[in-house]
């Protein structure tokens, strides 16, 4: 699955809108129940409108109600070669954690990881209480 996640995350790299930065970002996530939700970076001339694919893989997903998810393969490139790892942001490790548990996956160009490789301690729900 590692593998088909990830060539899916290169084919939505495709989509990347990013005339600023020429760096394309795939991001193929994995819901709880086998499905794939796709997203590419969209950027903007006012640059910090700017969102990364990740982000727009999750919302996409949590604005058809699913919220329950297992991995993400992220993929990115400026020159069409994938096999350098695109990690991901902190801002995006944060959405993730608000979804995603300490084992959620992480597939990059490199190999497996987990959330808590990144992102080991976050601001979440508990905090605000
Ligand atoms: N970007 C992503 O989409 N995901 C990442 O994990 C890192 C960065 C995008 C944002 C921007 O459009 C471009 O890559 C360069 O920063």
């Amino acid at each position: 699955m590692a593998d088909r996640l990830f060539e899916e995350a290169v084919k939505a790299a495709g989509n990347a809108y990013c005339p600023y930065s020429g760096f394309h970002v795939g991001a193929a996530l994995l819901t709880a129940d086998g499905r794939i939700y796709t997203g590419c970076n969209v950027e903007n001339a006012s640059f910090s409108m700017t969102v990364c694919a990740e982000r727009i893989a999750i919302f996409k997903a949590v604005s058809d109600g699913v919220k329950e998810f297992s991995a993400i393969a992220v993929a990115g490139s400026s020159d069409g070669n994938f096999s350098r790892s695109c990690t991901p942001c902190g801002a995006c490790l944060q959405v993730m954690s608000e979804f995603c548990g300490s084992n959620f996956k992480i597939i990059l160009a490199d190999g497996e990881y987990l959330l808590s490789d990144f992102l080991p301690v976050s601001f979440g729900k508990e905090n605000i209480k």
